[in-house]
């Protein structure tokens, strides 16, 4: 029998993808924006859908599930709830955020309380797993307590509130590379498990924690997926005309934006495959090459035109571009995993988003792919809407490969808790665990 399950800020059901491959059903699937329900529908047929604002819907959830289980002759319990608040104002990428520790800023964005819905559906639905995913930030960014005004986590108030409501909290701070995703991702999982399931015994008297073995990981003896493995055989792109910057097929999806030719010869001329970056590039438009100059220099010094990095020119004069040097027109390394994908994909101002090697920026279908997204899954309108709109939904998803793995060990954990051996599940002394739990 399938086990059923309930979604809440569920995307486009990227991530939900993966529990379903391990034998858990979505019954009912929640989400604020009507053009990523659709998609999420789409790949999860069998689902009730449910619209809006999740503050002004949970109890929708709630009615939902319970005709769904009405209808049924089986009355099974609700097996899981997967949950993935926005992260938007937990993530460090953002500096108008304030400090972490500050409360009050933390609070300013709304979406850093929507947790106080996880704890409402849980407390009538009672789950037997709870999982939310967030950036790790969610275990350290201070807000206000909705209740007590107290300064407190999101991460901590949920865990007090399903603590009172018999759930075990399993934190853990993961780079899901280590699980064979060909991308590095770090972000916080929290499981929690209901206390009177022979499942939280069996974690408890072996010392392990429910989640599956990072065999990928270096400490575990393996080896990460890189990014040139995972693209191998993905038709060559150039950002540099239309007709280069588009491959047939691929449902849409193997494009990327076309660029000015001064963008073009900037990412054009960072040397393949070793993560180099255009503030690095020593070269300038009028063609004169292996100039010696400093990382500080906008001006080529044999003939006074701008180099081939991120310039503006103010008052006729040219000047480097206050940025990120780090991340932005940054080629990823083509000998590690790619960089996180992100919802700015499609953009080369941060977050490492150029081609390991070809100018240009990856494509929706390569980060679908290093989202190991599968083949077959459906985006409908979505496509001709717009790519902007589905690189947001690839660069927000949980990525499946993991989720799968993750899901096979929920489901061992109900049907078989007792022929769990020890060496299949992350003991509770790694330190993905004890650090996320001194964090919490
Ligand atoms: C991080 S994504 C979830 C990712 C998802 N688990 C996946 O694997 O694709 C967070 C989602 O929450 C949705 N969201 C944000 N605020 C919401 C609200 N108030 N009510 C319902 N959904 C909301 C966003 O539109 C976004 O799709």
């Amino acid at each position: 029998m399938p086990k059923r399950s309930a979604s809440l800020f569920s995307n486009c059901g990227a991530g939900d993808l993966g529990y379903v491959e391990a034998g858990f059903r979505f019954e009912v699937m929640a989400e604020l924006e009507p053009d990523r329900l659709a998609v999420c529908h789409l790949n999860h047929p069998q689902a009730d859908t449910i619209e809006g604002d999740l503050r002004e819907t949970w109890r929708d959830v709630l009615t939902r599930l319970d005709a769904r289980r009405r209808s049924t002759a089986e009355s099974a319990p609700l097996a899981l709830l997967t949950a993935c608040p926005p992260c938007q104002g937990m993530s460090a990428a953002r500096n108008d955020l304030g400090r972490g520790d500050d409360p009050d800023a933390g609070s300013k964005d709304e979406r850093n309380l929507l947790v106080t819905v996880i704890a409402d559906v849980v407390a009538e639905s009672r789950p037997q797993f709870v999982v939310v995913e967030n950036v790790p930030q969610f275990l350290t960014r201070k807000v206000r307590h909705p209740e007590t005004a107290a300064a407190v986590t999101a991460a901590r108030y949920l865990t007090d509130k399903l603590d009172a409501l018999g759930y075990e909290a399993y934190p853990v701070v993961v780079d899901l590379a280590d699980f064979g995703v060909p991308q590095s991702r770090r972000r916080a999982f929290t499981t929690f498990v209901r206390r009177d399931l022979p499942a939280f015994s069996v974690l408890e008297a072996r010392g392990l924690t429910p989640y599956p073995l990072p065999r990928c990981a270096p400490d575990y003896g393996g080896e990460r997926v890189t990014v040139a493995e995972a693209l191998a055989g993905v038709p060559p792109l150039s950002a540099g005309s239309p007709d280069a910057a588009r491959a047939d097929g691929f449902g849409g999806l193997h494009a990327v934006p076309v660029w000015s030719e001064r963008q073009f010869a900037m990412v054009d001329s960072i040397p393949p495959d070793q993560g180099g970056s255009a503030w690095e590039n020593r070269c300038c438009e009028a063609g004169c090459e292996n100039l010696s100059v400093g990382e500080d220099e906008a001006t080529c010094p044999t003939c006074g035109e701008p180099l081939l990095r991120p310039v503006v020119v103010t008052d006729g004069a040219p000047r480097l571009v206050k940025g990120f040097r780090n991340s932005s027109y940054r080629r990823m390394r083509a000998d590690a995993p790619a960089s996180t994908v992100t919802t700015a994909s499609g953009r080369v101002g941060s977050d490492v988003t150029l081609h390991h090697r070809e100018p240009r920026v990856l494509s929706p279908y390569e980060c679908q792919k290093l989202q190991t997204f599968p083949d077959s899954f459906q985006w409908g309108e979505a496509v001709r809407r717009g790519l902007g709109t589905v690189r947001t939904m690839i660069g927000e998803a949980v990525p499946p490969l993991f989720t799968g793995l993750h899901g096979r060990v929920l489901a061992r954990l109900l049907d078989s808790p007792e022929a769990i051996s020890d060496d299949e599940l992350l003991p509770a002394a790694d330190p993905r665990h004890r650090r996320a739990v001194k964090r919490l």
